[in-house]
């Protein structure tokens, strides 16, 4: 008989509740148990829709919990070393959300107390687990478009930020809210490490927040170059309103690839007003929702298989620190060299 990984979810907020349904009822080999937040509405609204044996307002007390092999992080990033560490320390294996942490000493901790309790630490980029990007990665490697030179990247998102993200300080703004995909994207598919960036910036759409919050920004270009020469650029913007945005090109020496577009369904419909209209993609929820489900299931399966996580947390500190090393770039307006 095949084990049954029991999971809590920490964190039952917007991107808690895409895997706490996923582990309720899509993931085989797994059971979600419990829940765990701080909010006891958050927590009632969840228990709702997935209905759990065990509720915590304190993840403490869910690590006493000896049936619960494995937790899920989704809280605000600024928990997430704390609440792993805590899941190490208690034998749990992690699936943690991006980005793994706030800055590289807190990945190093994490890493290390996953690797000492041996407990696995998978991080949480589901655009690895897309079959899009996986296709293009596959085209990549098969030399169809010879060498990769340039990697352009654009994730825009189209929600208000939340409270907790105007403050650069608790989020780093979308460098690391919405850009850690597209820097872990261009990590994956170039198969290179970065040794430079630039990145620019500004508050184009929350003027209000500026007095508390001067240094927010929600939107943010970067350039980049690699170990090996190859070029990187990424495009970044939060509150976009019109829809959940993520493209990648990759350019070769002989061909280039294109992941994604802007619409929704691949219709566009013609209209007597001489229109042509395509309804645009709304969320990522919708956008990445079998990724998510090939990633917890991924999950699952290493620590059945006791096999290597496909998105480790190395990989998780090498786009932390790329978000920093973009954030720096962006606050003190000047190329930032990246250590290999
Ligand atoms: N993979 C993705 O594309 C993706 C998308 C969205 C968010 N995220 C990441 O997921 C994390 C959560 O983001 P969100 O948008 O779901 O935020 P959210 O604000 O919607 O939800 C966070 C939840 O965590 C709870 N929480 C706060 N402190 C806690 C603690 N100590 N213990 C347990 N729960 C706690 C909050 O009460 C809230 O319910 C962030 O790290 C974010 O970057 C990833």
């Amino acid at each position: 008989m095949t084990e049954l990984i029991k999971i809590c979810l920490i964190g039952t907020g917007r991107a808690g509740m895409i895997h706490g349904k996923n582990f309720a009822r899509r993931i085989e080999n797994a059971q979600l148990i419990a829940l765990c937040d701080p909010s006891k509405e958050s927590l009632e609204l969840a228990q709702k829709e997935v209905d759990c044996q065990y509720l915590y307002e304190d993840y403490h007390e869910a690590m006493q919990n000896p049936e619960i092999d494995a937790v899920v992080i989704v809280t605000p990033t600024i928990y997430h070393k704390e609440i792993a560490l805590a899941a190490a320390a208690a034998k749990k294996h992690i699936l943690c959300e991006k980005p793994l942490a706030m800055d590289e000493a807190e990945c190093l901790e994490m890493i290390q107390a996953a690797e000492e309790n041996q407990v696995k630490l998978q991080v949480g980029f589901m655009r690895r687990f897309d079959a899009s990007f996986q296709e293009a990665k596959k085209v990549v490697d098969s030399g169809a478009i010879g060498d990769v030179v340039l990697v352009k990247s654009l994730t825009h998102g189209p929600s208000e930020p939340k409270p907790w993200m105007f403050d650069i300080r608790k989020s780093n703004g979308p460098i690391g809210e919405v850009n850690s995909h597209d820097l872990d994207t261009l990590r994956w598919l170039t198969g290179s490490e970065v040794s430079s960036i630039y990145a620019n910036g500004g508050n184009y759409r929350s003027p209000e927040v500026s007095d508390e919050f001067p240094d927010y920004y929600d939107t943010v270009a970067m350039n980049l170059r690699f170990t090996d020469g190859k070029l990187g650029l990424i495009d970044g913007a939060q509150y976009v309103q019109y829809g959940y945005d993520a493209r990648t090109e990759i350019l070769g020496t002989r061909g280039s690839i294109l992941v994604g577009d802007q619409g929704k369904h691949n219709i566009v419909v013609a209209t007597s007003d001489q229109k042509l209209t395509q309804p645009t993609m709304h969320s990522w929820m919708y956008l990445f929702r079998e990724a998510y489900v090939a990633e917890d299931q991924a999950f699952v399966d290493c620590i059945l298989n006791d096999t290597t996580p496909q998105c480790t947390g190395k990989d998780g500190l090498m786009s932390v620190r790329l978000v920093n090393a973009g954030l720096t770039s962006l606050l003190e307006n000047r190329i930032v060299e990246v250590e290999g």
